[in-house]
């Protein structure tokens, strides 16, 4: 070898540990021990391309929980990319406190159409028409809630600041939307700080063919909200299925009961599509899978293709109006951020919702989600350490039983999760990662066959460290 490139080799390496070692001692990951963290050889990724993420020892990782299950059209899509670049030779960022922009304007405005269309064959036509710009999914949910609060403070309905949301929720890590979500590991240390919310029960429906009534979770739910329905602004839901509590798929037909007791009671429905929406699930919007329109919807995640940090919520005309009046009346929505609604994402976020059409994505779910299903069912499907595999699109949780049989296995089985995701990593490079001890699989949605059998690959393969001692 040269002693250029011998030189040049050691100054990558020389780069690659100091990269390593500040990665380590000054970034704060999310929800990771830092101490574990600063023991293993962190990932440190350099660029994508699809499907993959390239770290900077060249080495290639498919990324099969689509970078926090947000990624839609995998990594740097040429497209996405030029969207951006255009946009930023014109507008980088202009506040929606005082002026306004196109793309803010034309995202809005198609963002609506997109979802009177998915809402074609209800009864009524959409009159979600309004939309909110916020910068993530917790935040989406933070405003969705204010919004009901102020909306019935204004219409007169004083009592009514509580919600009900659901057991085993999870809505964000704002103060609101973790008050509104019900996962005990992620709340406890702050619940002396949070405010009281109502929980009923989320029926479960694991086989999409398999219905079985949820009549006594109906009756739990009406007899939750008539015993204080003046005290209750809105119900908060994740439709079609719970993404952090292990993906739990909701039982079908029961997002319409609960409409139609809101509508009963007069509360608002808000549903959290951070995670379903944006054809995550199969739709655009998860809610019009069953033709129930909710009055608030929050969208995030897949909303700018993955490529941008943007949230939305959007508000039908009964809320928005309740907002109308002059300035002196004070009852304008009291909520802003600085980067709301930022050109950049917009303009992303349109052209992602232009080519969810024009590459017919939806269709790609539907024929990757089922492909995925058999491939799963098949090849680890009767492993004895596999749970019932649930999946809605392209939402897959796999439990992983304890040595019992069990999906209720504690710590043990979340090690074991740990360790057939780390297997993946290190051997057949997919990246994988357990909630606990379910692993999830959330590829972006424009993901090809091969790239499915990839992913459940790496997980027979990472199955066989279960055979072993767990501290080989
Ligand atoms: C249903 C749901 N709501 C809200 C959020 C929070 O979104 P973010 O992480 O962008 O704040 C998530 C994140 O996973 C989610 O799954």
């Amino acid at each position: 070898m040269s002693d250029d490139r011998t030189s040049s080799r050691l100054a990558g390496l020389r780069d690659y540990k100091l990269l390593q070692e500040q990665d380590q001692s000054i970034v704060w990951h999310p929800y990771t021990q830092m101490q574990e963290y600063a023991q293993t050889e962190p990932i440190i990724i350099e660029r994508g391309e699809g499907p993959y993420l390239f770290d900077i020892r060249r080495r290639r990782f498919l990324d099969a929980y689509g970078s926090m299950w947000c990624n839609v059209w995998g990594h740097s899509h040429p497209e996405l990319v030029k969207t951006i670049q255009q946009q930023a030779t014109q507008l980088c960022h202009a506040s929606l406190f005082t002026v306004s922009h196109t793309p803010a304007v034309e995202f809005a405005a198609a963002l609506t159409d997109a979802i009177k269309q998915d809402f074609r064959f209800a009864d009524e036509p959409s009159s979600l028409n309004h939309v909110f710009y916020s910068d993530n999914g917790s935040t989406a949910v933070e405003v969705a809630m204010k919004m009901a609060l102020q909306y019935q403070n204004q219409i007169g309905q004083i009592s009514r600041t509580q919600f009900l949301t659901f057991h085993n929720s999870y809505h964000g890590d704002t103060f609101g939307a973790m008050s509104a979500s019900n996962i005990d590991v992620f709340r406890q240390k702050f619940s002396p700080s949070l405010f009281k919310c109502h929980h009923a029960t989320y029926p479960m429906q694991v086989d999409p063919d398999e219905h079985e009534s949820t009549r006594h979770h109906e009756m739990q739910f009406e007899a939750l909200l008539a015993g204080r329905s003046d005290k209750i602004a809105a119900v908060v839901i994740e439709p079609v299925i719970q993404g952090c509590s292990g993906m739990r798929p909701l039982a079908e037909d029961y997002l319409g009961k609960i409409k139609k007791y809101c509508r009963e009671y007069d509360i608002l429905l808000i549903t959290d599509e951070v995670f379903t929406g944006f054809c995550r699930t199969g739709p655009l919007i998860a809610s019009s899978t069953e033709l129930v329109e909710p009055d608030i919807i929050c969208l995030g995640k897949g909303i700018t293709g993955g490529m941008l940090p943007m949230a939305v919520t959007v508000a039908n005309d009964k809320v928005f109006n309740a907002f109308n009046g002059k300035w002196s009346d004070f009852r304008q929505f009291l909520h802003g951020h600085t980067y709301s609604g930022n050109p950049l994402a917009c303009a992303v976020a349109l052209r992602n919702l232009q080519m969810i059409e024009e590459e017919k994505l939806k269709e790609n779910v539907k024929s990757r989600a089922r492909e995925l299903s058999y491939a799963l069912r098949r090849r680890i499907g009767s492993h004895d350490r596999v749970g019932q595999i649930r999946q809605r699109g392209l939402a897959v949780g796999v439990p992983i039983l304890d040595e019992n049989g069990s999906e209720d296995g504690g710590y043990e089985t979340r090690d074991d999760a740990v360790r057939i995701c780390h297997d993946a990593i290190d051997r057949s490079r997919v990246l994988l990662r357990p909630l606990g001890n379910i692993i999830t699989i959330c590829p972006p949605l424009n993901i090809e066959s091969d790239q499915i059998e990839d992913i459940v690959t790496a997980l027979e393969r990472g199955l066989e460290v279960l055979e072993k001692p767990a501290d080989e």
